[in-house]
């Protein structure tokens, strides 16, 4: 791409500025990224999803750091002009601000990623605060915060009594105070969604949060069709690839079985 103008931190906020809807979704390989960055998207998250979506784990928990730095390697060398944020995986930051220092300088020198992501509010603010200082970028994560799942104990809406919703509140606030550039709202009502998203001067970006978010974040395997066995509310399948893919293979299967594949132009 020639003369491509990379996103960064600032076009973010002045997009949220125009009211300009960013448009972010996950990636966790060369192949995918580089259709999604050519496609036009502002950003790409390298999430610990990958731990679900590419290993096949039950939750998000078992990703290490050392995967999640191969996984961005991989996004960042497919990339001319989307932003790329990766997922500190669980255990890499809670409870100790000067390992996430450490994890958050890995990633960024090892993947040649721009900015990290935290889940959490309150109990993380330490360690976003010592990472900002380093220049680092910081994306926050509030809502239904998959590392917490065994918490939760399920995966329904966040924040829906007044108690979580005015928790949720502060801690949007305190992410933001703390130094983050913008913060990812999962799962929670879409009015509290919107009004946390006008009291900030820096974008959310929604999952499951509806439409008064500053730009919508989507895995990319649901929104393309790649697994056709998860379909919640929030999720609008603009593909089905699962479907495409498998007819494809199924035809290469039936023609290397029948040795109409290859045929003598794709011999030498
Ligand atoms: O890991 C991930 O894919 C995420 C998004 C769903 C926000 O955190």
């Amino acid at each position: 791409m020639e003369g491509v103008i990379r996103v960064t931190t600032q076009t973010f906020r002045q997009m949220k500025v125009e009211r300009i809807p960013i448009s972010v979704l996950t990636a966790y390989d060369y192949s995918m990224a580089r259709i999604l960055d050519r496609a036009g998207i502002d950003a790409l998250l390298v999430g610990d999803s990958a731990s679900n979506v590419m290993a096949g784990h039950e939750t998000t928990l078992p990703i290490t750091l050392d995967q999640m730095i191969y996984h961005a390697q991989c996004v960042v060398r497919a990339v001319e002009r989307a932003f790329v944020i990766v997922d500190l995986p669980f255990g890499a930051y809670q409870g100790n601000s000067q390992q996430a220092l450490v994890s958050a300088i890995r990633v960024m020198k090892e993947s040649g990623a721009h900015a990290v992501k935290i889940e959490g509010g309150q109990p993380v603010l330490s360690a976003i605060k010592i990472i900002h200082q380093t220049g680092i970028p910081i994306m926050g994560h509030l809502g239904l915060t998959p590392q917490s799942i065994y918490r939760f104990g399920t995966y329904k809406v966040r924040a829906q009594d007044p108690e979580e919703a005015d928790q949720l509140r502060e801690d949007a606030f305190e992410l933001q105070k703390a130094g983050c550039f913008a913060i990812v709202l999962e799962k929670i009502p879409a009015e509290l969604a919107s009004e946390i998203s006008s009291s900030l001067t820096i974008p959310t970006i929604g999952i499951g949060a509806g439409n008064g978010c500053d730009g919508q974040i989507l895995v990319t395997h649901d929104a393309l069709g790649l697994n056709n066995d998860f379909h919640p509310r929030f999720v609008r399948r603009y593909s089905n690839l699962e479907e495409s893919m498998s007819t494809a293979v199924k035809s290469y299967v039936d023609d290397v079985r029948s040795r109409l594949f290859p045929s003598t132009h794709e011999s030498y």
